[in-house]
């Protein structure tokens, strides 16, 4: 896996601003009544034409849309569409850039008028969830910390973690090693962060199961396969001399800061 320089870093921190930029500035327009498909081709337009940068979604392994939103039961690569929102939804959006080279990838959970508690929590689960492990990963650590940490939170509340799909290197590719797994492992024990090593966390949270199913129609979307609704956070980091640093932190994440200080 690379290991980044500060000229990598730097650009890193570029991508990520932007990538996070993007979910600041669609947060207003997540309404009941608008179509995913209208979300959708409001992120593009500021992508390309405010940020002058690149949506890694858009075309890869054939993805036909520039981001992923997944509603309700949808677990992740919710493809935009003709899809209304209603009150009482719960909606990730999972956002990727590229800008000079460098990706930033970053999703959050939005909530439709009234939300059930259930839900709510749901959500809470998966952002505590994310925040928890940043706060233990530093340079010496096996990567399997980041299960240990997840999976006892997932628990307490009742929930699950979905296996299917984990967290992955990031840098000048999009989605490289090591997986990132969620749920409590032994593979990534000699898996040793140490610091310039960039990665996503990326906790999907489920309310029942932790299977999940893909779409056979379009080959893309992942739904619980219970039909209980999931949630996600994501952020990008880089390993730093005695903790991490957030490349995709937005503004209103005051209860964490940009730089984790951890050892
Ligand atoms: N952004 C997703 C991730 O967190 C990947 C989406 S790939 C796509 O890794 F092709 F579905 F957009
Ligand atoms: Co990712
Ligand atoms: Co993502």
């Amino acid at each position: 896996m690379e290991i980044l320089d500060e000229a990598a870093k730097e650009k890193m921190r570029t991508a990520g601003r932007l990538a996070a930029e993007v979910l600041e500035m669609i947060a207003p327009h997540v309404v009941a009544g608008v179509t995913t498909g209208e979300l959708d081709d409001i992120m593009l337009d500021h992508i390309q034409n405010q940020q002058h940068a690149i949506s890694a979604c858009l075309g890869y392994h054939g993805y036909p849309k520039a981001t992923c939103i997944s509603v309700n039961e949808v677990v992740c690569h919710g493809i935009p569409g003709i899809q209304h929102l209603h009150n009482g939804d719960i909606v990730n959006v999972d956002v990727t850039v590229i800008k000079d080279g460098y990706y930033g990838d970053t999703s959050k959970m939005f909530m439709v008028g009234e939300v059930s508690l259930r839900s709510r929590q749901l959500c809470r689960c998966a952002r505590e969830s994310l925040y928890q492990a940043l706060r233990v990963i530093r340079p010496g650590v096996p990567l399997t910390v980041v299960g240990d940490v997840i999976q006892p939170i997932a628990d307490k509340a009742g929930f699950s973690v979905v296996r299917d799909y984990c967290g992955h290197g990031i840098a000048t590719e999009f989605h490289t090693e090591p997986c990132v797994l969620h749920y409590r492992n032994t593979q990534l024990k000699n898996f040793i962060l140490k610091p310039g090593m960039s990665f996503t966390i990326e906790p999907m949270i489920n309310a029942g199961t932790w299977k999940c199913k893909v779409n056979k129609k379009n080959g893309w979307t992942v739904t619980t396969a219970d039909k209980q609704p999931s949630a996600q956070y994501e952020h990008t980091l880089i390993v730093t001399d005695d903790g991490c640093e957030i490349t995709t932190r937005r503004e209103e994440e005051t209860d964490i800061p940009s730089v984790f200080h951890n050892m």
